[in-house]
């Protein structure tokens, strides 16, 4: 018995890991490989194949479009023509597009659209993207095309060598097709392909696919891949194209496997590494020294490669590689990174702002077993004083995982259940991914209906997943949301969402990479079809937000009559333009200390590529983290935009009390600690809605002339709320080493939310004595942060809660400043103007608070201020001693300075929703001298 214990223990030791042989490498796909190949031997071409006709250029009236032909030189007999399209976007971002002229009549490709996929952009750009105007197109010469636009911004195209150079103050920043590697594999039949290569091209896998699980596809098209690339000039670093389990700034690939994006259900998914993940955004950043940064958005939803060199001179050069559609990319260049952000957002749009309850702490496992299993996880997180707003149900709460119905023995009134957690302002989050069971209404409904995804046939398309033989719905079919929206619909017979007075239930879209358990890659056939007729090869990266897109419609409709009409869901699968409907989460990491690690620079990059509402599972999903990994790890997602703890259903409970003493004390510090920021963090959260900020900000992004920072992903900032936080990541250390960022500033050492007697000041780096219970924390010089210090169950029942404001004085002259933004924390009323951003200012003479509210009605700020603290008081404001404080010019109030050095102040009863202001009155030099 005792071996075959040890064998099985053995086996799943070894089971456990990616199984990397289910995923294709660059080598096995054959898009993939033929564009390295090309890279590689485009040196050896005698004459560069494509060039521009200089004699077909033509621009648009109000000089937004320009228009030329590109010749690709087959044989001296044979060209084929492109369409190249250059367009000004608003905010001087500049859009390039290559398409080729395909006929609406091609041999074997069925019923399929014929003309390569063009549409990614409208699924991604918002409706408020305009068209900006060039301010010169030069076309005096005949071998060059110079435009010029914006104040800064400069284009030269030259047509052959075909190349684009951007310049920004007239430095250049990126060259296009700077290494030749420019691709489009034109339309060809299998028999007539030998006159359609280039003799340098490899024919790999045009016409089949020689990896076994996908050798079924039919690849009607033949080979479409496009490639081109980018050399960002004078830069080091390159950041984005989430999502990998791998470094903040991107590693060189020249060796080794490219970055590739395509959502697939990685199952076991291992950290430094360059594998696909659940989720794509084709977004890069990078940034150099010297105030400015480039950002380059690839425009394809299909599966993507892109490889990194480092090794080039002129700066870092990427390799981009997508199987088909057409050739379309952004290029922005701005006078910082988070200047990128902001453009980038309003290409693709922001994360609206969440309501509260979203930000706070979410209990999950798979599964909560029953109604009762819930309430009494609910009872216990009060009865140990742990706040908490959210608890989740995974897929057994459905009957035979058959969404949209509950399982009666186990959960036999669900809605009294919801009814129980919004007593105390808790919500619930259920799971209902894409795919239906076949042979019950859903599913049905869905055949009937014609809104089901299809096979390279045109039948209806089954497949497995969770529940057995499945279907999945086609969500690029408006029809689709229409069907959602009915299915939770806000009415009193819709008993699966409760009632029609039921409105604290938001929902969790998971598996809809697709994920597909019978299917290559684990996800659909490339030639399956969906609506419009279009191969899911041109659209795979966007299925997953085709799904989450409609579940938040679905979801707006159902809560637009009420009184909390912010929906939330969460979503496994992503692609650029995701942040708008949806929260993501890194999916399903391992209960190790390197997976710990590694959710700091993956949700640092989710916020550099727009998409900062992200997480990872608190705990690790497979597996049983140590009482110490566990606690770390809740040390660690306080930080996190989206706060959960998750976990697989064979691993053991581990909600916060089970650890026992000290861990459970620790964490529930840890929880409290995240609860009292919560001013900070909904500020924080509101800033990244309208400006499209990192929630958890790299230290380039303050400091992208310190070099030094460009690499830190073990520390990060709080948005710009001046907060630094260098979490312990790794076993039984004693010590950390903390990078500072700014020399010339103070950092407040403020480890655990605490006043503490430590400030750095003219240091680079310091060594930090640790235990268990600590979180380093740091406030940096001219922050002022708020907080909310009681103890309460939920973020709801703090709203009308007291202030406290911490000040942390700069170096130079003891300033400080900050913000805090409130609003009803659950409606959309904000957009009329019903909000109020409250603006802090401190020096040594004193502090002043401004409201300033919203444009529009009124909105009613209930709320006081408590307690001001200002952090090293004395140290700063040395010479003079304090005499008193006055608040609003009249009123003495009392004060302590504590450690012999912070101020403390208590606040009369101060309410915010006016302007308040305090004095210091030091002690006279001369009066002093009385005194002596
Ligand atoms: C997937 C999800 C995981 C969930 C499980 C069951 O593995 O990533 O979070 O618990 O499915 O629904």
């Amino acid at each position: 018995m005792k071996v075959v214990v040890a064998f099985l223990a053995l086996y799943v030791t070894i089971a456990l890991g990616v199984k990397e042989e289910l995923f294709k490498k660059c080598h096995e796909n054959g898009f993939c490989h033929r564009n390295r190949h090309y890279g590689s031997h485009i040196l050896e071409a005698h004459d560069w194949p494509y060039r521009i006709n200089s004699t077909s250029l033509k621009t648009s009236a109000e000089t937004s479009h320009i228009w030329l032909e590109i010749l690709k030189t087959i044989s001296h007999d044979k060209e084929i023509v492109l369409d190249l399209q250059l367009s000004l976007l608003n905010d001087d971002n500049l859009r390039v597009q290559v398409n080729e002229r395909r006929s609406n009549d091609l041999k074997g490709v069925g019923s399929l659209t014929t003309h390569r996929f063009n549409g990614t952009g409208n699924w991604v750009l918002v409706d408020s993207v305009t068209e900006g105007k060039f301010k010169s197109i030069d076309a005096s010469l005949k071998e060059k095309l110079g435009l010029k636009y914006g104040k800064y911004h400069s284009a030269e195209l030259t047509y052959y060598p075909l190349t684009l150079k951007v310049y920004y103050k007239n430095q250049l920043q990126m060259t296009v097709n700077d290494k030749k590697f420019f691709n489009l594999e034109h339309y060809r039949t299998m028999e007539d392909n030998d006159m359609n290569m280039l003799p340098f091209e490899l024919d790999f896998d045009m016409f089949k696919d020689s990896f076994k699980d996908s050798s079924k596809d039919t690849i009607p098209f033949g080979p479409e891949s496009i490639g081109l690339d980018f050399t960002f000039n004078g830069y080091q670093h390159v950041y984005g194209i989430p999502e990998h389990a791998d470094s903040l700034s991107l590693r060189d690939t020249t060796n080794s496997e490219p970055y590739r994006l395509f959502n697939i259900d990685l199952f076991e998914y291992e950290v430094g590494s360059t594998m696909p993940m659940y989720g794509a955004i084709p977004f890069l950043l990078a940034v150099k020294p010297t105030k400015v940064a480039s950002g380059l958005f690839w425009l394809n939803s299909g599966d993507t490669f892109v490889d990194i060199d480092k090794t080039h001179l002129k700066g870092v050069s990427t390799h981009w590689m997508s199987e088909n559609g057409i050739i379309d990319f952004i290029i922005l260049v701005k006078e910082s990174p988070e200047a990128i952000n902001k453009a980038y957002g309003e290409l693709s749009g922001f994360t609206p702002l969440p309501q509260l309850f979203a930000l706070g702490y979410h209990q999950c496992r798979w599964n909560y077993n029953d109604q009762e299993d819930v309430l009494q996880v609910h009872e216990n997180m009060d009865k140990y004083q742990i706040p908490y707003d959210t608890i989740w149900l995974d897929i057994e709460y459905a009957d035979s995982k058959k969404y949209f119905t509950w399982n009666k023995k186990t959960f036999p009134d669900p809605r009294k259940m919801m009814l129980e957690l919004d007593r105390t302002g808790r919500n619930l989050v259920i799971i209902v991914d894409p795919h239906f069971k076949t042979g019950y209404f859903v599913s049905n409904e869905l055949m009937k209906q014609d809104l089901c995804v299809k096979d390279n046939e045109n039948k209806i398309l089954k497949a497995h997943c969770w529940p057995g033989e499945s279907v999945y719905i086609d969500s690029l079919n408006p029809k689709a949301t229409e069907y959602l929206t009915s299915k939770y619909q806000m009415s009193s017979k819709n008993t699966f969402m409760g009632g029609d007075d039921i409105t604290n239930v938001h929902l969790w879209n998971d598996m809809n990479e697709p994920s597909v358990f019978d299917g290559p890659e684990t996800t659909f056939f490339k030639d399956t079809i969906h609506y419009g007729r279009w191969e899911h090869r041109s659209i795979h990266n966007m299925y997953g937000m085709s799904y989450h897109n409609a579940t938040f419609h679905a979801l707006t409709n159902r809560l637009a009559q009420s009184s909390r009409n912010r929906p939330f869901v969460l979503t496994r699968s992503f692609f650029a333009g995701s942040q708008r409907t949806a929260a993501m989460w890194t999916g399903d990491n391992m209960s190790k200390w390197e997976y710990l690690k590694a959710s700091i620079p993956m949700n640092m990059n989710q916020g550099i590529a727009g998409m900062p509402f992200s997480g990872s599972d608190v705990g690790g999903f497979f597996g049983n983290p140590s009482k110490e990994l566990l606690t770390r790890w809740y040390q660690t997602g306080i930080w996190y935009a989206f706060f959960r703890a998750h976990a697989h259903i064979d691993s053991r409970r581990r909600e916060p009390w089970i650890a026992g003493e000290p861990y459970t004390s620790i964490i529930r510090n840890a929880i409290r600690l995240r609860y009292r920021l919560l001013p900070t963090i909904y500020t924080t959260m509101q800033r990244t809605s309208v400006e499209g900020v990192p929630f958890m900000r790299p230290l380039f992004y303050s400091y992208p002339g310190n070099l030094d920072t460009y690499e830190i992903e073990n520390e990060f900032y709080l948005g710009n709320s001046g907060l630094l936080i260098a979490p312990v990541l790794e076993e039984g250390v004693k010590e950390i080493i903390i990078v500072l960022p700014n020399v010339k500033e103070i950092y407040y050492d403020y480890t655990n939310g605490k006043m503490s007697l430590e400030s750095y000041y003219g240091k680079s780096q310091i060594i930090k004595q640790v235990t268990l219970e600590d979180i380093p924390m740091f406030l940096e010089g001219g922050s002022i942060i708020t907080e909310k210090q009681r103890y309460r169950r939920s973020s709801k029942l703090m709203i009308n809660d007291p202030y406290t404001l911490i000040i942390a004085p700069n170096h130079d002259q003891g300033k400080a400043s900050g913000q805090l933004y409130i609003d009803d924390y659950e409606t959309y009323d904000y957009q009329n103007g019903k909000s109020a951003m409250i603006e802090f200012e401190a020096s040594d003479k004193g502090i002043s608070s401004t409201l300033i509210r919203g444009e529009g009605e009124e909105f009613k700020v209930t709320n006081h201020v408590e307690k001001v603290i200002v952090l090293n008081f004395t140290k700063q404001y040395d010479a003079k001693p304090l005499k008193q404080v006055v608040v609003n010019k009249q009123q003495v109030v009392e004060f302590e300075i504590v450690h012999n050095n912070h101020l403390v102040i208590k606040m009369p009863n101060t309410p915010m929703s006016q302007n308040w202001t305090i004095e210091y009155e030091y002690v006279e030099s001369s009066s002093l001298h009385d005194e002596l």
